[in-house]
C-alpha cells in the first residue's frame, strides 16, 4: 500500500533570466513500512520536495499535467 505518491512535481523559482529549475518533472511513490533516505548534492532540491510534501510551499503548475498528491 502506498502512503505517499509525488507525481510530476516540478517547482521553478523565479522568473526569465534568473529562473532556477529546482525540481523537474519528479514522481515516486513510498510504501508503508519502507524506509526511504533522500540523497543528493548540495542545491539538487531535497528541501524544496521536503517543503511541498510537508505543505509550507507550493508546486510550479507549468501544465495539466504537473499535479502533486499524498495519502497518509
Ligand atoms: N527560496 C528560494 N528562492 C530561489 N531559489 C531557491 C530557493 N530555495 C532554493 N532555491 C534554489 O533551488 C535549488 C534547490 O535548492 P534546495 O535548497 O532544495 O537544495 P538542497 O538539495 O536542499 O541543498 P542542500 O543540500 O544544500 O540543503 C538550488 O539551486 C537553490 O539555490
Ligand atoms: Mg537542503
Amino acid at each position: 500500500m502506498s502512503i505517499l505518491k509525488v507525481e510530476n512535481l516540478s517547482k521553478i523559482y523565479g522568473e526569465k533570466e534568473i529562473k532556477t529549475v529546482a525540481l523537474n518533472d519528479v514522481s515516486f511513490e513510498v510504501e508503508k513500512g519502507e524506509f526511504v533516505a533522500i540523497v543528493g548534492a548540495s542545491g539538487s532540491g531535497k528541501s524544496t520536495l521536503l517543503h511541498i510534501i510537508g505543505g509550507v510551499d507550493k508546486p510550479s503548475s507549468r501544465n495539466s499535467n504537473n499535479r502533486w498528491s499524498k495519502c497518509l
